[in-house]
């Protein structure tokens, strides 16, 4: 009789503690198949250039223009501060950029505020009535779709009214009906944000993979394994890494490709 209380007691715990630390436990568990590498890897601009024998600084093109989101304001879908620099840094150095996935416009901003005076970015967000009526295929992640109705609230930016906002041209349309024909080999950074299901993971990407330029480098977000509104990310990030030389960015959730 003590044996089978014991055991209850000890199965009740484990019960608790998985509930209660599941998210945890998921992302210990969870495999990673693509290679972390150190940033410096992703571009020559994140190496550090030395001032003294003890002292090391950052080049000139990893000195960004910045802003920050107050805590209290409750904005969607963002990147964090070391993200939104690395983004902002290859900006420095990319005339044409596009991106998936506008949301409030942080990254679309960065990527103004960054680039040079004669940029072009395209980005591509949906509204709400786009992404409540989106197409979804059977295997697509439903926590995703429910954050894309989420994210799609917005029709003004914090990069509208301002005057690099002449840089930036935003498409309210879904990027499965994107034409990647107008558009290829001409970005030379792409950042892919947009929906987190699999079948739009896959067509941004495979659309990606037209429209960067030699040279040219591809970032997508959200590469975190074990987060379940990740997932389909993960999957089709796993999946094409066997034959396409993709790389996760140490202490991020950014993955890159360079089209070398
Ligand atoms: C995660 S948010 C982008 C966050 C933004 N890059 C930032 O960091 O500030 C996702 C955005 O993708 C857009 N989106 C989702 N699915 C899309 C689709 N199929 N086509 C175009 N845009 C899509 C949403 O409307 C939303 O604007």
């Amino acid at each position: 009789m003590i044996s089978v209380i014991i055991i209850l007691l000890i199965a009740t715990n484990i019960i608790t503690i998985y509930l209660l630390k599941r998210k945890k436990i998921k992302k210990y568990f969870a495999k990673s198949f693509i290679k972390s590498v150190n940033l410096e890897k992703v571009n020559k601009i994140f190496e550090s250039e030395k001032i003294s024998e003890n002292l090391y600084g950052p080049k000139k093109d990893v000195i960004v223009k910045s802003f920050c989101i107050p805590s209290g304001q409750d904005i969607v879908g963002i990147t964090s501060d070391y993200e939104a620099w690395i983004l902002s840094s290859l900006s420095k150095i990319s005339k044409n950029i596009f991106e998936f996935g506008t949301c409030s416009g942080k990254t679309t901003t960065l990527m103004a505020l960054n680039s040079p005076n004669d940029s072009k970015i395209i980005t591509l967000t949906l509204d709400s009535n786009q992404a409540k009526n989106l197409s979804s295929d059977s295997q697509d992640n439903k926590v995703s779709i429910r954050n894309i109705i989420n994210e799609s609230n917005y029709n003004k930016f914090i990069f509208s009214g301002k005057e690099y906002e002449e840089k930036i041209s935003v498409m309210f349309m879904d990027s499965k009906k994107l034409n990647a024909d107008e558009y290829l080999n001409k970005f030379d950074l792409i950042f892919i944000d947009g929906g987190h299901t699999y079948s739009i993971i896959e067509n941004d990407s495979i659309k990606a993979f037209k429209m960067i330029k030699a040279g040219g480098i591809i970032l997508w977000h959200d590469y975190v394994p074990g987060k379940t509104s990740d997932k389909d990310v993960v999957k089709y990030l796993n999946k094409i890494s066997k034959y396409k030389k993709i790389f996760h960015i140490e202490n991020t959730s950014l993955c890159y490709f360079n089209n070398i």
